[in-house]
């Protein structure tokens, strides 16, 4: 594992605790200290468990397919790796939208459609699910968003989902030249104190789909959805195959 050279701000105290990951405010208020935790959830919280080893694949995969964003010139939170299970990132103010990429059917989708699994999608699509735990992040449309919740505008959306296809398209083939399909993924964009749009939160295997290239084996989170087994061995072989 390769850690940041660039000296560190002193940690200071818990800001929030997510289901995944713990967040610390710095003594820099641009920087955020996050700790990955080894708990994973799934069904808003439903089905909870411990894994041992979790937090610290999750912290240097996310570092890995986040740092190689910004090389390519995408904006994200990420500024460096700290340990094996943290890293520093930049403070955002978040959108509170789920923002969905999908290239292959599965999940929410092939139930809400019929559609079956490992349908391939003629091309990438972009849906926006609202933040919020009580509610279930149920899906919503475009006007639930601008008119009715007033969480963006038109052009915000769009904004979003042009960000969300440019970093698809990216981590699509980053995955598949290392014998991996992206199927579908989450992220969660923030706005920096310029007010730009930046990518926040995680890419891991908790929220992402991959599929290996050759065997359609399941190398994420649905491994513990669905009770597939060898969970941990799952983000390991990610960790190995993204090449930290
Ligand atoms: P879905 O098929 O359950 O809607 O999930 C689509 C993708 O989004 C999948 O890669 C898993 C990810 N995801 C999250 O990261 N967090 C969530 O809360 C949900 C529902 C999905
Ligand atoms: N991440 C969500 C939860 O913990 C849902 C999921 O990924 O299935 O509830």
């Amino acid at each position: 594992m390769e850690v940041g050279t660039t000296s560190l701000p002193e940690k200071q105290e818990l800001l929030y605790e997510g289901k995944a990951k713990l967040l610390y405010r710095t003594s820099d208020p641009e920087l955020v200290w996050v700790e990955f935790k080894d708990d994973l959830t799934a069904f808003d919280g439903k089905k909870h468990a411990t894994l041992e080893g979790k937090g610290a694949f999750n912290n240097q995969i996310s570092a890995v397919l986040m740092g190689m964003l910004n090389q390519e010139g995408m904006r994200t939170h990420f500024v460096q790796l700290i340990s094996e299970r943290e890293q520093l990132v930049r403070h955002l103010k978040m959108v509170p939208l789920e923002v969905v990429v999908r290239n292959i059917v599965a999940g929410s989708l092939s139930r809400r459609t019929g559609i079956a699994e490992g349908t391939i999608l003629e091309e990438p699509i972009v849906e926006f699910y609202y933040k919020s735990d009580e509610l279930g992040d149920p899906l919503l449309c475009h006007q639930h968003i601008t008119k009715v919740l007033r969480l963006a505008t038109q052009e915000e959306i769009e904004e979003l989902a042009q960000a969300g296809l440019a970093i698809n398209r990216v981590l699509s083939h980053f995955f598949d030249q290392r014998g991996v399909t992206l199927v579908d993924f989450k992220l969660e964009f923030g706005r920096d104190s310029q007010g730009n749009l930046v990518l926040g939160d995680e890419i891991t295997p908790d929220t992402c789909r991959l599929w290996d290239k050759a065997t359609g084996t399941k190398m994420d989170k649905d491994r513990f959805r669905r009770d597939l087994g060898n969970v941990a061995e799952a983000y390991a072989e990610v960790l190995k195959r993204v090449g930290a």
